[in-house]
Protein backbone atom coordinates (compact mmCIF):
# COMPACT_ATOMS: atom_id res chain seq x y z
CA UNK A 1 0.00 0.00 0.00
CA UNK A 2 0.92 3.40 0.06
CA UNK A 3 3.51 4.76 1.84
CA UNK A 4 1.72 7.43 3.19
CA UNK A 5 -0.72 5.40 4.80
CA UNK A 6 2.51 2.78 6.29
CA UNK A 7 1.65 0.63 9.04
CA UNK A 8 3.07 -2.09 11.35
CA UNK A 9 2.36 -5.58 10.39
CA UNK A 10 0.25 -6.12 12.77
CA UNK A 11 -2.16 -3.14 12.24
CA UNK A 12 -2.02 -4.12 8.93
CA UNK A 13 -3.68 -8.08 9.87
CA UNK A 14 -6.28 -6.41 11.94
CA UNK A 15 -7.33 -3.60 9.27
CA UNK A 16 -7.31 -6.56 6.37
CA UNK A 17 -9.85 -8.29 9.31
CA UNK A 18 -11.96 -5.48 9.66
CA UNK A 19 -12.23 -4.92 6.09
CA UNK A 20 -13.14 -8.52 5.80
CA UNK A 21 -15.79 -8.09 8.38
CA UNK A 22 -17.45 -5.63 6.11
CA UNK A 23 -21.04 -7.07 5.52
CA UNK A 24 -21.13 -5.30 1.81
CA UNK A 25 -18.71 -6.16 -1.10
CA UNK A 26 -15.99 -3.85 -1.22
CA UNK A 27 -12.88 -2.66 -2.96
CA UNK A 28 -9.54 -0.45 -2.73
CA UNK A 29 -8.84 1.65 -5.79
CA UNK A 30 -5.76 3.34 -6.18
CA UNK A 31 -6.38 7.35 -8.11
CA UNK A 32 -5.54 5.65 -11.01
CA UNK A 33 -8.50 3.40 -11.00
CA UNK A 34 -6.16 0.21 -10.46
CA UNK A 35 -7.78 -2.16 -8.22
CA UNK A 36 -5.68 -2.87 -5.17
CA UNK A 37 -7.47 -4.56 -2.84
CA UNK A 38 -10.97 -6.43 -1.99
CA UNK A 39 -12.32 -7.77 0.70
CA UNK A 40 -13.67 -11.70 1.25
CA UNK A 41 -17.24 -9.98 0.44
CA UNK A 42 -16.69 -9.05 -2.69
CA UNK A 43 -14.69 -12.46 -3.94
CA UNK A 44 -17.71 -14.49 -2.77
CA UNK A 45 -20.23 -12.30 -4.25
CA UNK A 46 -18.86 -11.63 -7.43
CA UNK A 47 -17.02 -15.30 -7.37
CA UNK A 48 -13.50 -13.52 -8.43
CA UNK A 49 -9.79 -14.70 -7.19
CA UNK A 50 -7.51 -11.77 -6.49
CA UNK A 51 -5.55 -12.96 -9.09
CA UNK A 52 -8.84 -12.07 -11.21
CA UNK A 53 -9.04 -8.06 -9.66
CA UNK A 54 -5.71 -7.22 -8.87
CA UNK A 55 -4.01 -4.45 -10.86
CA UNK A 56 -7.22 -4.44 -13.24
CA UNK A 57 -8.97 -1.00 -14.08
CA UNK A 58 -11.89 -0.67 -12.19
CA UNK A 59 -14.24 0.26 -15.43
CA UNK A 60 -13.72 -3.65 -16.31
CA UNK A 61 -14.43 -5.04 -13.12
CA UNK A 62 -17.23 -2.64 -11.89
CA UNK A 63 -18.88 -1.84 -15.48
CA UNK A 64 -18.12 -4.77 -17.60
CA UNK A 65 -16.34 -2.73 -20.20
CA UNK A 66 -12.72 -1.83 -21.75
CA UNK A 67 -13.09 1.68 -21.88
CA UNK A 68 -12.35 4.29 -19.24
CA UNK A 69 -15.54 6.52 -18.34
CA UNK A 70 -15.82 9.60 -19.48
CA UNK A 71 -13.98 11.75 -16.67
CA UNK A 72 -16.70 14.03 -16.11
CA UNK A 73 -18.59 10.78 -14.95
CA UNK A 74 -16.85 8.92 -13.31
CA UNK A 75 -17.47 8.91 -9.83
CA UNK A 76 -14.13 8.32 -8.30
CA UNK A 77 -13.09 10.90 -10.29
CA UNK A 78 -15.24 13.31 -8.61
CA UNK A 79 -14.53 11.42 -4.92
CA UNK A 80 -11.08 12.31 -5.70
CA UNK A 81 -11.99 15.93 -6.57
CA UNK A 82 -14.41 16.70 -4.02
CA UNK A 83 -12.58 14.45 -1.16
CA UNK A 84 -16.23 13.20 -0.38
CA UNK A 85 -18.30 10.16 -0.88
CA UNK A 86 -20.18 10.10 -3.72
CA UNK A 87 -22.38 7.11 -5.09
CA UNK A 88 -24.79 5.92 -7.88
CA UNK A 89 -26.94 2.97 -8.82
CA UNK A 90 -27.03 0.94 -11.19
CA UNK A 91 -28.93 -2.17 -12.77
CA UNK A 92 -27.06 -5.10 -13.82
CA UNK A 93 -29.46 -7.99 -15.63
CA UNK A 94 -31.79 -8.23 -12.66
CA UNK A 95 -29.97 -6.84 -9.54
CA UNK A 96 -29.85 -3.60 -8.59
CA UNK A 97 -27.00 -2.14 -6.66
CA UNK A 98 -25.72 0.99 -4.95
CA UNK A 99 -21.91 1.38 -4.48
CA UNK A 100 -20.91 4.08 -2.46
CA UNK A 101 -17.44 5.02 -2.88
CA UNK A 102 -15.83 7.06 0.06
CA UNK A 103 -12.25 8.45 -0.01
CA UNK A 104 -9.08 7.52 1.63
CA UNK A 105 -7.02 10.31 2.90
CA UNK A 106 -3.12 10.80 3.80
CA UNK A 107 -1.24 12.34 6.04
CA UNK A 108 -1.68 15.38 3.69
CA UNK A 109 -5.54 15.31 3.49
CA UNK A 110 -5.19 13.70 -0.26
CA UNK A 111 -6.74 11.04 -1.50
CA UNK A 112 -4.47 7.89 -1.55
CA UNK A 113 -7.22 5.31 -2.29
CA UNK A 114 -10.70 5.42 -2.88
CA UNK A 115 -13.31 2.36 -1.10
CA UNK A 116 -15.62 1.23 -2.86
CA UNK A 117 -18.42 -0.79 -1.29
CA UNK A 118 -21.54 -2.34 -3.27
CA UNK A 119 -24.91 -2.59 -1.61
CA UNK A 120 -27.47 -4.87 -3.14
CA UNK A 121 -30.63 -3.00 -3.37
CA UNK A 122 -33.28 -5.00 -5.71
CA UNK A 123 -35.43 -5.93 -3.06
CA UNK A 124 -35.48 -1.95 -1.67
CA UNK A 125 -36.27 -1.04 -5.45
CA UNK A 126 -38.27 -3.59 -5.89
CA UNK A 127 -40.53 -2.57 -3.23
CA UNK A 128 -39.91 1.40 -4.37
CA UNK A 129 -41.58 0.14 -7.03
CA UNK A 130 -44.62 -1.39 -5.51
CA UNK A 131 -45.00 1.60 -3.60
CA UNK A 132 -44.87 3.65 -6.59
CA UNK A 133 -47.64 1.37 -8.46
CA UNK A 134 -49.62 1.71 -5.65
CA UNK A 135 -49.73 5.67 -5.32
CA UNK A 136 -50.33 5.41 -9.14
CA UNK A 137 -53.37 3.11 -8.58
CA UNK A 138 -54.58 5.67 -5.86
CA UNK A 139 -54.35 8.42 -7.45
CA UNK A 140 -55.92 6.89 -10.70
CA UNK A 141 -59.23 5.76 -8.07
CA UNK A 142 -59.00 9.23 -7.26
CA UNK A 143 -59.49 11.02 -10.39
CA UNK A 144 -61.19 8.87 -11.90
CA UNK A 145 -64.49 9.06 -9.46
CA UNK A 146 -67.38 10.24 -10.20
CA UNK A 147 -67.72 12.06 -6.89
CA UNK A 148 -66.12 15.43 -6.45
CA UNK A 149 -62.78 15.14 -3.86
CA UNK A 150 -60.66 17.25 -2.19
CA UNK A 151 -58.07 16.79 0.69
CA UNK A 152 -56.47 19.68 2.77
CA UNK A 153 -53.93 19.71 5.27
CA UNK A 154 -54.16 19.87 8.96
CA UNK A 155 -53.99 23.77 8.33
CA UNK A 156 -56.96 23.31 5.70
CA UNK A 157 -54.79 24.15 3.01
CA UNK A 158 -56.07 22.54 -0.20
CA UNK A 159 -53.75 19.86 -1.57
CA UNK A 160 -55.65 17.45 -3.89
CA UNK A 161 -58.55 18.65 -6.08
CA UNK A 162 -59.31 15.96 -8.62
CA UNK A 163 -61.22 17.08 -11.88
CA UNK A 164 -65.07 16.34 -10.93
CA UNK A 165 -63.97 18.79 -7.60
CA UNK A 166 -62.42 21.70 -10.15
CA UNK A 167 -65.64 21.21 -12.00
CA UNK A 168 -68.19 21.00 -9.14
CA UNK A 169 -66.40 24.24 -7.93
CA UNK A 170 -65.31 26.01 -10.96
CA UNK A 171 -61.94 26.45 -10.22
CA UNK A 172 -60.32 25.69 -13.77
CA UNK A 173 -58.70 28.98 -13.74
CA UNK A 174 -56.31 28.24 -17.04
CA UNK A 175 -54.89 25.41 -14.06
CA UNK A 176 -54.11 27.77 -11.50
CA UNK A 177 -57.20 27.98 -9.27
CA UNK A 178 -58.49 30.57 -6.98
CA UNK A 179 -59.56 27.85 -4.06
CA UNK A 180 -56.48 27.54 -1.82
CA UNK A 181 -58.25 27.01 1.44
CA UNK A 182 -60.86 24.55 2.52
CA UNK A 183 -62.79 27.97 4.22
CA UNK A 184 -63.73 28.94 0.58
CA UNK A 185 -65.64 26.10 -0.09
CA UNK A 186 -68.13 26.89 2.18
CA UNK A 187 -70.48 30.10 3.41
CA UNK A 188 -68.79 32.14 6.46
CA UNK A 189 -67.84 30.31 9.22
CA UNK A 190 -69.42 26.76 8.10
CA UNK A 191 -66.01 25.52 7.93
CA UNK A 192 -65.31 25.46 10.96
CA UNK A 193 -68.82 23.74 12.28
CA UNK A 194 -67.57 21.17 9.74
CA UNK A 195 -64.46 20.73 11.55
CA UNK A 196 -66.18 20.93 14.60
CA UNK A 197 -68.22 18.16 13.76
CA UNK A 198 -66.09 15.96 11.95
CA UNK A 199 -64.15 15.85 16.00
CA UNK A 200 -67.70 14.88 17.18
CA UNK A 201 -67.70 11.13 18.16
CA UNK A 202 -71.94 12.21 18.46
CA UNK A 203 -72.07 12.88 14.69
CA UNK A 204 -70.76 9.97 12.19
CA UNK A 205 -67.96 8.44 14.74
CA UNK A 206 -65.08 10.38 15.45
CA UNK A 207 -62.85 11.21 12.23
CA UNK A 208 -66.08 10.47 10.10
CA UNK A 209 -69.05 12.69 8.65
CA UNK A 210 -71.90 12.23 6.52
CA UNK A 211 -74.04 15.61 5.57
CA UNK A 212 -77.28 14.54 3.10
CA UNK A 213 -77.47 17.95 1.78
CA UNK A 214 -75.53 20.92 2.64
CA UNK A 215 -74.44 24.12 0.75
CA UNK A 216 -70.76 25.33 -1.09
CA UNK A 217 -70.08 27.96 -2.48
CA UNK A 218 -67.99 27.65 -5.73
CA UNK A 219 -65.01 30.19 -6.78
CA UNK A 220 -67.54 32.04 -8.38
CA UNK A 221 -69.49 32.55 -5.17
CA UNK A 222 -72.59 30.77 -6.45
CA UNK A 223 -74.43 28.32 -3.60
CA UNK A 224 -74.37 24.67 -4.69
CA UNK A 225 -76.65 22.02 -3.12
CA UNK A 226 -74.83 18.99 -2.52
CA UNK A 227 -74.05 15.73 -0.36
CA UNK A 228 -70.86 15.71 1.58
CA UNK A 229 -68.68 12.99 3.36
CA UNK A 230 -65.96 14.01 5.23
CA UNK A 231 -63.03 12.35 6.91
CA UNK A 232 -59.75 12.80 8.79
CA UNK A 233 -56.88 11.46 7.64
CA UNK A 234 -54.98 9.95 10.74
CA UNK A 235 -50.86 9.10 10.49
CA UNK A 236 -49.90 5.74 11.71
CA UNK A 237 -49.36 7.22 15.40
CA UNK A 238 -52.83 8.21 15.31
CA UNK A 239 -52.17 12.20 14.76
CA UNK A 240 -54.16 14.07 12.30
CA UNK A 241 -52.32 14.64 8.83
CA UNK A 242 -55.20 15.43 6.77
CA UNK A 243 -58.85 16.22 5.86
CA UNK A 244 -60.70 14.90 2.76
CA UNK A 245 -64.15 15.59 1.81
CA UNK A 246 -65.75 13.90 -1.38
CA UNK A 247 -68.98 16.25 -2.50
CA UNK A 248 -72.29 14.90 -5.02
CA UNK A 249 -74.01 17.59 -6.73
CA UNK A 250 -77.66 17.31 -5.95
CA UNK A 251 -78.57 19.20 -9.24
CA UNK A 252 -80.04 16.25 -10.68
CA UNK A 253 -81.44 14.43 -7.52
CA UNK A 254 -83.51 17.71 -6.20
CA UNK A 255 -84.50 17.98 -9.91
CA UNK A 256 -85.88 14.35 -9.79
CA UNK A 257 -87.23 15.28 -7.04
CA UNK A 258 -89.50 17.85 -7.53
CA UNK A 259 -90.94 16.37 -10.60
CA UNK A 260 -92.10 13.32 -8.45
CA UNK A 261 -93.39 16.38 -5.95
CA UNK A 262 -95.12 18.07 -9.19
CA UNK A 263 -96.45 14.23 -10.00
CA UNK A 264 -98.16 13.51 -7.03
CA UNK A 265 -99.19 16.95 -6.80
CA UNK A 266 -101.15 16.44 -10.08
CA UNK A 267 -102.20 12.73 -9.22
CA UNK A 268 -103.89 13.78 -5.74
CA UNK A 269 -105.83 16.87 -7.75
CA UNK A 270 -106.90 13.98 -10.29
CA UNK A 271 -107.82 11.55 -7.89
CA UNK A 272 -109.38 14.28 -5.86
CA UNK A 273 -111.66 15.68 -9.10
CA UNK A 274 -112.53 11.81 -10.21
CA UNK A 275 -114.20 11.20 -6.71
CA UNK A 276 -115.88 15.05 -6.43
CA UNK A 277 -116.75 14.75 -10.26
CA UNK A 278 -119.18 11.67 -8.73
CA UNK A 279 -120.26 12.93 -5.79
CA UNK A 280 -121.34 16.14 -7.97
CA UNK A 281 -122.70 13.89 -11.28
CA UNK A 282 -124.92 11.97 -8.46
CA UNK A 283 -126.26 15.03 -6.58
CA UNK A 284 -127.09 16.96 -10.01
CA UNK A 285 -128.84 14.15 -11.05
CA UNK A 286 -130.77 13.75 -8.21
CA UNK A 287 -131.76 17.94 -7.97
CA UNK A 288 -132.66 17.85 -11.54
CA UNK A 289 -135.89 16.18 -11.04
CA UNK A 290 -137.56 18.08 -8.59
CA UNK A 291 -136.31 21.58 -10.17
CA UNK A 292 -137.45 20.49 -13.54
CA UNK A 293 -140.87 20.48 -11.23
CA UNK A 294 -140.30 24.06 -9.75
CA UNK A 295 -139.36 25.86 -12.93
CA UNK A 296 -142.79 23.86 -14.80
CA UNK A 297 -145.22 24.43 -12.15
CA UNK A 298 -143.53 27.80 -11.59
CA UNK A 299 -144.22 29.16 -15.15
CA UNK A 300 -147.68 27.17 -14.74
CA UNK A 301 -148.61 29.74 -12.08
CA UNK A 302 -146.96 32.56 -13.83
CA UNK A 303 -149.32 31.83 -17.08
CA UNK A 304 -152.83 32.17 -14.87
CA UNK A 305 -154.60 35.14 -15.07
CA UNK A 306 -155.66 35.20 -11.33
CA UNK A 307 -153.10 35.91 -9.89
CA UNK A 308 -152.10 39.50 -8.21
CA UNK A 309 -148.93 41.52 -9.33
CA UNK A 310 -147.04 40.66 -6.23
CA UNK A 311 -147.29 36.93 -6.82
CA UNK A 312 -146.12 37.77 -10.26
CA UNK A 313 -142.97 39.44 -9.13
CA UNK A 314 -142.54 36.67 -6.70
CA UNK A 315 -142.49 34.16 -9.36
CA UNK A 316 -140.17 35.70 -11.42
CA UNK A 317 -137.80 35.66 -7.99
CA UNK A 318 -138.62 31.96 -8.23
CA UNK A 319 -138.26 30.97 -11.69
CA UNK A 320 -134.81 32.96 -12.16
CA UNK A 321 -133.17 31.73 -8.77
CA UNK A 322 -134.48 27.96 -10.26
CA UNK A 323 -132.85 28.70 -13.76
CA UNK A 324 -129.54 29.80 -11.86
CA UNK A 325 -129.53 26.15 -9.98
CA UNK A 326 -130.40 24.72 -13.43
CA UNK A 327 -126.85 26.33 -14.70
CA UNK A 328 -125.12 25.14 -11.99
CA UNK A 329 -126.24 21.37 -12.14
CA UNK A 330 -125.64 22.07 -15.89
CA UNK A 331 -122.18 22.88 -15.35
CA UNK A 332 -121.75 19.73 -12.58
CA UNK A 333 -122.94 17.50 -15.04
CA UNK A 334 -120.02 19.25 -17.21
CA UNK A 335 -117.78 18.90 -14.78
CA UNK A 336 -118.36 15.29 -13.84
CA UNK A 337 -117.98 14.63 -17.69
CA UNK A 338 -120.92 12.84 -18.39
CA UNK A 339 -121.20 14.41 -21.64
CA UNK A 340 -119.39 12.31 -24.54
CA UNK A 341 -116.03 13.89 -26.16
CA UNK A 342 -116.24 14.25 -29.98
CA UNK A 343 -112.25 15.37 -31.03
CA UNK A 344 -110.92 16.53 -34.55
CA UNK A 345 -107.38 17.60 -35.25
CA UNK A 346 -108.37 21.30 -35.18
CA UNK A 347 -105.87 23.99 -35.67
CA UNK A 348 -104.85 25.77 -32.21
CA UNK A 349 -105.69 29.10 -33.49
CA UNK A 350 -109.24 28.70 -35.22
CA UNK A 351 -110.18 27.99 -31.65
CA UNK A 352 -108.87 30.86 -30.29
CA UNK A 353 -110.91 32.73 -32.57
CA UNK A 354 -113.89 31.47 -32.30
CA UNK A 355 -113.92 31.72 -28.63
CA UNK A 356 -113.00 35.14 -28.98
CA UNK A 357 -116.17 35.62 -31.36
CA UNK A 358 -118.31 33.80 -28.96
CA UNK A 359 -117.73 36.37 -25.43
CA UNK A 360 -117.12 39.67 -28.15
CA UNK A 361 -120.68 41.33 -27.48
CA UNK A 362 -120.37 40.62 -23.71
CA UNK A 363 -121.30 43.47 -20.92
CA UNK A 364 -118.42 42.45 -19.10
CA UNK A 365 -116.21 42.82 -22.01
CA UNK A 366 -117.30 46.02 -22.68
CA UNK A 367 -113.86 47.85 -21.11
CA UNK A 368 -111.54 45.06 -21.84
CA UNK A 369 -109.12 45.21 -24.74
CA UNK A 370 -108.15 41.43 -25.75
CA UNK A 371 -105.16 41.08 -27.36
CA UNK A 372 -103.49 38.37 -29.71
CA UNK A 373 -99.90 36.87 -30.03
CA UNK A 374 -100.81 34.05 -32.24
CA UNK A 375 -97.91 32.56 -33.56
CA UNK A 376 -98.74 31.98 -37.95
CA UNK A 377 -97.56 28.56 -37.65
CA UNK A 378 -99.43 25.45 -37.89
CA UNK A 379 -99.98 24.24 -34.61
CA UNK A 380 -102.59 21.07 -34.76
CA UNK A 381 -104.18 19.58 -31.94
CA UNK A 382 -106.80 16.55 -31.08
CA UNK A 383 -109.36 18.81 -29.58
CA UNK A 384 -112.94 18.72 -28.50
CA UNK A 385 -114.20 22.46 -29.53
CA UNK A 386 -116.85 22.81 -27.94
CA UNK A 387 -115.17 21.59 -24.84
CA UNK A 388 -112.11 23.77 -25.65
CA UNK A 389 -114.37 26.94 -25.98
CA UNK A 390 -115.75 26.31 -22.86
CA UNK A 391 -112.43 26.42 -21.42
CA UNK A 392 -111.04 29.39 -22.83
CA UNK A 393 -114.32 31.39 -22.20
CA UNK A 394 -113.74 30.28 -18.01
CA UNK A 395 -110.07 31.14 -18.69
CA UNK A 396 -110.97 34.91 -20.29
CA UNK A 397 -113.70 35.38 -17.89
CA UNK A 398 -111.95 35.29 -15.01
CA UNK A 399 -108.91 37.26 -16.11
CA UNK A 400 -111.55 39.81 -16.74
CA UNK A 401 -112.82 39.51 -13.67
CA UNK A 402 -109.60 39.39 -12.02
CA UNK A 403 -108.75 42.90 -13.68
CA UNK A 404 -112.42 44.45 -12.14
CA UNK A 405 -113.79 44.66 -15.54
CA UNK A 406 -111.01 46.42 -17.48
CA UNK A 407 -107.81 46.29 -18.47
CA UNK A 408 -106.04 43.90 -21.06
CA UNK A 409 -106.00 39.87 -21.65
CA UNK A 410 -103.36 38.58 -23.99
CA UNK A 411 -103.77 35.59 -25.77
CA UNK A 412 -100.31 33.87 -26.67
CA UNK A 413 -99.86 30.96 -28.57
CA UNK A 414 -96.87 29.22 -30.05
CA UNK A 415 -94.81 25.75 -30.27
CA UNK A 416 -91.97 23.79 -29.16
CA UNK A 417 -91.03 21.03 -31.51
CA UNK A 418 -88.02 20.01 -29.98
CA UNK A 419 -90.73 18.89 -27.13
CA UNK A 420 -93.12 18.11 -29.25
CA UNK A 421 -95.58 20.48 -27.33
CA UNK A 422 -98.29 23.36 -28.31
CA UNK A 423 -98.53 26.19 -25.72
CA UNK A 424 -101.64 28.42 -25.03
CA UNK A 425 -101.42 31.36 -22.59
CA UNK A 426 -103.45 33.28 -21.25
CA UNK A 427 -102.32 36.49 -19.15
CA UNK A 428 -103.93 39.32 -17.45
CA UNK A 429 -103.23 42.43 -15.98
CA UNK A 430 -104.99 41.50 -12.74
CA UNK A 431 -104.86 41.06 -8.38
CA UNK A 432 -102.91 37.91 -9.02
CA UNK A 433 -103.62 34.68 -6.78
CA UNK A 434 -102.48 34.39 -3.54
CA UNK A 435 -99.92 32.20 -3.10
CA UNK A 436 -101.95 29.99 -0.23
CA UNK A 437 -104.74 29.88 -2.63
CA UNK A 438 -102.63 28.70 -5.64
CA UNK A 439 -103.07 24.78 -4.60
CA UNK A 440 -106.94 25.41 -4.30
CA UNK A 441 -108.17 26.85 -7.51
CA UNK A 442 -108.67 23.84 -9.04
CA UNK A 443 -111.18 22.97 -6.69
CA UNK A 444 -114.84 22.62 -7.47
CA UNK A 445 -116.79 25.43 -5.01
CA UNK A 446 -113.57 27.36 -4.44
CA UNK A 447 -113.91 31.07 -5.12
CA UNK A 448 -112.67 34.09 -3.74
CA UNK A 449 -115.92 35.82 -5.49
CA UNK A 450 -119.08 36.98 -3.72
CA UNK A 451 -121.43 34.57 -2.84
CA UNK A 452 -124.34 34.05 -5.45
CA UNK A 453 -121.85 35.66 -8.00
CA UNK A 454 -120.43 32.84 -8.94
CA UNK A 455 -120.24 28.93 -8.14
CA UNK A 456 -116.29 28.64 -8.01
CA UNK A 457 -117.12 25.83 -10.55
CA UNK A 458 -114.96 27.39 -13.38
CA UNK A 459 -111.24 26.06 -13.00
CA UNK A 460 -112.00 22.59 -11.86
CA UNK A 461 -114.49 21.94 -15.31
CA UNK A 462 -111.41 23.57 -16.77
CA UNK A 463 -109.31 20.76 -15.39
CA UNK A 464 -111.25 18.21 -16.37
CA UNK A 465 -111.48 19.49 -19.69
CA UNK A 466 -107.94 19.70 -19.86
CA UNK A 467 -107.20 16.40 -18.36
CA UNK A 468 -110.08 14.84 -21.48
CA UNK A 469 -107.26 16.31 -24.27
CA UNK A 470 -104.18 14.77 -22.57
CA UNK A 471 -103.26 17.89 -22.01
CA UNK A 472 -101.63 20.24 -19.19
CA UNK A 473 -102.81 23.21 -17.33
CA UNK A 474 -100.87 25.40 -14.68
CA UNK A 475 -100.23 28.79 -13.45
CA UNK A 476 -97.21 29.95 -14.82
CA UNK A 477 -97.06 33.26 -13.06
CA UNK A 478 -98.92 34.88 -10.84
CA UNK A 479 -98.51 38.69 -8.83
CA UNK A 480 -99.05 42.00 -8.52
CA UNK A 481 -98.87 42.33 -11.92
CA UNK A 482 -101.10 40.06 -12.75
CA UNK A 483 -101.62 36.40 -13.76
CA UNK A 484 -100.68 33.90 -16.71
CA UNK A 485 -102.44 30.31 -17.36
CA UNK A 486 -100.65 28.15 -19.77
CA UNK A 487 -101.85 25.37 -21.22
CA UNK A 488 -99.60 22.65 -23.19
CA UNK A 489 -101.11 20.27 -25.80
CA UNK A 490 -99.83 17.11 -27.44
CA UNK A 491 -98.75 18.40 -30.90
CA UNK A 492 -100.01 16.70 -34.02
CA UNK A 493 -98.40 17.12 -37.95
CA UNK A 494 -99.60 16.21 -40.85
CA UNK A 495 -97.42 13.98 -42.61
CA UNK A 496 -97.85 11.39 -46.00
CA UNK A 497 -99.64 9.34 -43.49
CA UNK A 498 -102.10 11.33 -42.55
CA UNK A 499 -102.44 13.43 -39.27
CA UNK A 500 -100.36 11.42 -36.14
CA UNK A 501 -98.98 12.67 -33.28
CA UNK A 502 -95.84 14.69 -33.17
CA UNK A 503 -92.46 12.53 -31.27
CA UNK A 504 -90.03 15.62 -30.27
CA UNK A 505 -88.39 16.92 -33.04
CA UNK A 506 -91.29 15.63 -35.53
N1 LIG B 1 -106.99 35.14 -13.68
C1 LIG B 1 -107.17 35.10 -12.35
N2 LIG B 1 -106.63 36.03 -11.55
C2 LIG B 1 -106.80 35.97 -10.21
N3 LIG B 1 -107.48 34.99 -9.58
C3 LIG B 1 -108.03 34.03 -10.31
C4 LIG B 1 -107.89 34.00 -11.74
N4 LIG B 1 -108.53 32.91 -12.21
C5 LIG B 1 -109.05 32.27 -11.11
N5 LIG B 1 -108.75 32.94 -9.99
C6 LIG B 1 -109.10 32.56 -8.61
O1 LIG B 1 -109.56 31.22 -8.63
C7 LIG B 1 -110.85 31.12 -8.06
C8 LIG B 1 -111.61 29.99 -8.70
O2 LIG B 1 -111.90 30.27 -10.04
P1 LIG B 1 -113.10 29.53 -10.71
O3 LIG B 1 -112.95 28.07 -10.46
O4 LIG B 1 -113.19 29.96 -12.12
O5 LIG B 1 -114.30 30.01 -9.86
P2 LIG B 1 -115.05 31.41 -9.84
O6 LIG B 1 -114.60 32.19 -11.04
O7 LIG B 1 -116.48 31.03 -9.91
O8 LIG B 1 -114.66 32.03 -8.56
C9 LIG B 1 -111.43 32.50 -8.27
O9 LIG B 1 -112.45 32.78 -7.34
C10 LIG B 1 -110.22 33.40 -8.08
O10 LIG B 1 -109.95 33.59 -6.71
MG1 LIG C 1 -114.59 31.41 -12.94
Amino acid sequence: MNKDLSISADEMVWQNRIFDSLSYPSVIISPDKTLVGANKKFYEAFNLSFNEIFGKKCYHTFLYKDTPCNSDQCTISKVIKDKKSHSFTLKHHYRWEERVFSPILDDNGDVAYVIGSIRDITRTKSLEGQLHGVKEFISRVIHSSASAIIAADRQGNINLMNSVAKELFGDYNGGEGKIKHTEQLYPPGKAKEIMGMLRNEKIGGAGKLLIPRTTIVNAHGKNIEVEMSAAIIYDEKGNESATMAIYNDLKDKIKIENELKMTQKQLSQSEKMASLGQLAAGVAHEINNPLTGILFYASLLLERKDIDESMVEDLGYILEDANRCKEIVKSLLVYSRSQGTKKNIVQLNDIVQQSLALIRDQKKFRNIKIKKALSDEMMLINADTSKLNQVLINLVINAADAMNGSGTITLTTYKEKAIGKVFLEIKDKGEGIPHENLSKIFDPFFTTKDVGKSTGLGLSIVYGLIEEHEAKISVKKTGSQGTTFIIEFPMYVASKDGLSLCKPYC
